[in-house]
């Protein structure tokens, strides 16, 4: 009963008893508010000001200080604030607020995402059982609705005190990590410490930031290394953001402290559609769709054996010189990355030739073939901008397994059935021509520019295979080698032979290059490729 139930009650000469009633009713409700704000002021407070306090001395802002900056103004909607967990075997963990993690939903740019941040001034952010269930809770609700998941991590990982509870909690995330994984993007962002089997969550997600100096990530920490190994190492040393983003790649974006991570993950998040059943969202930057470029005509150097910078080709043709890319430290031979072309998000795998001449290894087949399939599992055409020697030779690459790395990234671009287009720039020799998207592999459309080559090898080895006879028993081997070389090249490194064959659709003009994406884009939108019926391929892992 409100209060002016009650005076209605008074005006028509209720009985004393039910007015009392109703007295008793107002108090009890008012005490339920009062008890509600003290809850959720409780939870609010998290672990306190000193804890919050030694979180900023860390560099590192507070679990809700993070969600403030990464969502829209006032758009945060929080579940479970008034959550604990049951207790445990040790220790009254039972009572902390909040179980140490904050979730719900808000909006980015206006678009929803279902998000969680642990809060490390509760019980160190560890995982136990209730704090996994607000976790799965916004999980299952973001695939239900098909909207992102970001999950801010800060943990100590597993609640020592929960046990086997513990291990119980994060084996439901990896569950839904998995079901997820191609419905709903997810990003997982590591800005404190993250160890154990704790990391295999955010590694099975799509993309994962991590923040310079404040975090880490390792699967046995320093001092079991120690034991192990005898070996003294940090914990920067051993799973620091630089060594995650230029040597394991697991990292796909560094950045330098929590609130450029949050910038960048709304960067991201306004190229991806919510779901896999989505588009990518149109943003026009009021880039010209027929702006030309004529220094284009002029990037790849008259000596095949001189190098430029893919970077160049790259930044002129997107719209606004806007592109994000995804793993810059790592495998920096092959670029991957996110821009856009006439207003529609595309993913760009391109060769390097400036680093280790834009050769394929393991790990650029790794890189570029996680890449692409990301990007065909969330509608995102396909650009590949071909500059490619062949596959890097030498007993390191054949018994590192090039054969497999290679054979995912041939998997990955084959497999891919949204819009996919190449542009051959320069060399596309031998397999790592079909692999990097080639007609053969069922391209949409393809184009060379008049500096490619393409042939089964370069000038100089074929020459060397093909006339080693001749060139053994010549009075000057080297005159005759360049002489046979000359003739290979003007026979077969250069787009005409292929153009011929139809195996490019059309030779242009490098300055059009934009203009000639964006109007083939616009051709293939309407693709729709349907693959045979069956539970799912077995890419080589
Ligand atoms: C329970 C934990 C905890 C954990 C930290 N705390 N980690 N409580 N379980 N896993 C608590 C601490 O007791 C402390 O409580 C508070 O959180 C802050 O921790 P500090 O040690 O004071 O902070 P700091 O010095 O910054 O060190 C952070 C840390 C350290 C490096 C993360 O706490 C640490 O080493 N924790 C244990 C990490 C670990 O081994 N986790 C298990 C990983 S294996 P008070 O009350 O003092 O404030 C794993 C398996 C997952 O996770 C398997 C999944 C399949």
């Amino acid at each position: 009963m409100t209060q002016g139930q009650s005076v209605h009650c008074l005006r028509h000469g209720r009985c004393k008893k039910d007015i009392l009633k109703g007295i008793t009713m107002i108090f009890q409700y008012e005490t339920t508010l009062e008890t509600l704000e003290k809850m959720r002021a409780e939870s609010m407070a998290a672990g306190g000001e000193k804890k919050i306090e030694a979180q900023h001395r860390k560099g590192k802002l507070s679990a809700r200080e993070r969600i403030d900056l990464l969502l829209d103004d006032g758009s945060f909607e929080e579940f479970d604030v008034l959550k604990t967990g049951r207790g445990s075997a040790i220790g009254d963990e039972g009572v902390c607020p909040g179980d140490g993690v904050i979730a719900g939903h808000g909006n980015i740019d206006g678009r929803e995402v279902f998000l969680f941040s642990q809060d490390f001034t509760v019980i160190g952010g560890s995982l136990g059982e209730a704090h996994s269930q607000k976790i799965c809770k916004v999980m299952d609700l973001a695939v239900r609705v098909g909207a992102p998941i970001i999950g801010l991590n800060d943990s100590g990982g597993a609640r020592i005190q929960e046990g086997v509870d513990a291990l119980a909690a994060y084996g439901e995330i990896f569950h839904r990590n998995v079901r997820a994984s191609g419905v709903v993007p997810q990003i997982s962002c590591i800005m404190g410490p993250c160890a154990g089997g704790a990391v295999y969550s955010p590694s099975i997600t799509d993309f994962v930031f991590m923040v310079q100096e404040s975090s880490y990530m390792f699967v046995t920490g320093p001092s079991v290394v120690k034991t192990v190994t005898h070996q003294e190492i940090t914990s920067e040393e051993l799973g620091g953001a630089g060594v995650h983003a230029g040597k394991s790649g697991v990292a796909h974006f560094t950045v330098p402290n929590d609130i450029l991570c949050l910038r960048e993950i709304r960067r991201l998040i306004s190229y991806l559609p919510s779901n896999n059943r989505q588009q990518p969202p149109i943003l026009d930057l009021r880039d010209p769709p027929d702006r030309i470029d004529p220094a284009l005509d002029f990037l790849v150097p008259e000596n095949p054996n001189q190098t430029y910078d893919m970077n160049v080709l790259i930044y002129s043709i997107l719209d606004g010189a806007e592109f994000m890319e995804v793993q810059p430290g790592f495998a920096r031979n092959i670029i991957c990355g996110f821009g856009r072309l006439g207003g529609q998000t595309v993913g760009l795998v391109a060769n390097q030739p400036a680093v280790l001449a834009g050769v394929l290894d393991t790990e650029a087949s790794f890189k570029a073939g996680r890449f692409v399939r990301f990007c065909d599992s969330f509608n995102i055409p396909l650009i590949a901008l071909v500059d490619v020697p062949g596959f890097m030779p030498g007993p390191d690459q054949e018994h590192g397994g090039i054969i497999r790395h290679g054979a995912k990234l041939l998997y990955a671009f084959t497999e891919a059935t949204v819009p996919r287009i190449t542009v051959i720039v320069r060399k596309a020799y031998g397999g790592a021509y079909l692999v990097m998207n080639s007609k053969h592999i069922h391209c949409d459309v393809n184009y060379a520019w008049p500096t490619a080559e393409i042939a089964v090898m370069g000038p100089k080895g074929a020459s060397e295979v093909i006339y080693r006879r001749e060139i053994q028993v010549a009075e000057d081997p080297e005159a005759l080698l360049n002489e046979k070389m000359d003739h290979y090249r003007r026979t077969f490194a250069n787009p005409f032979l292929a153009a011929q064959r139809g195996y490019i659709d059309d030779v242009i003009f490098p300055r059009d290059t934009r203009q000639r994406l964006i109007r083939t884009l616009q051709v293939l939108d309407g693709k729709d490729v349907k693959g045979p019926h069956r539970k799912h391929g077995n890419i080589p892992l």
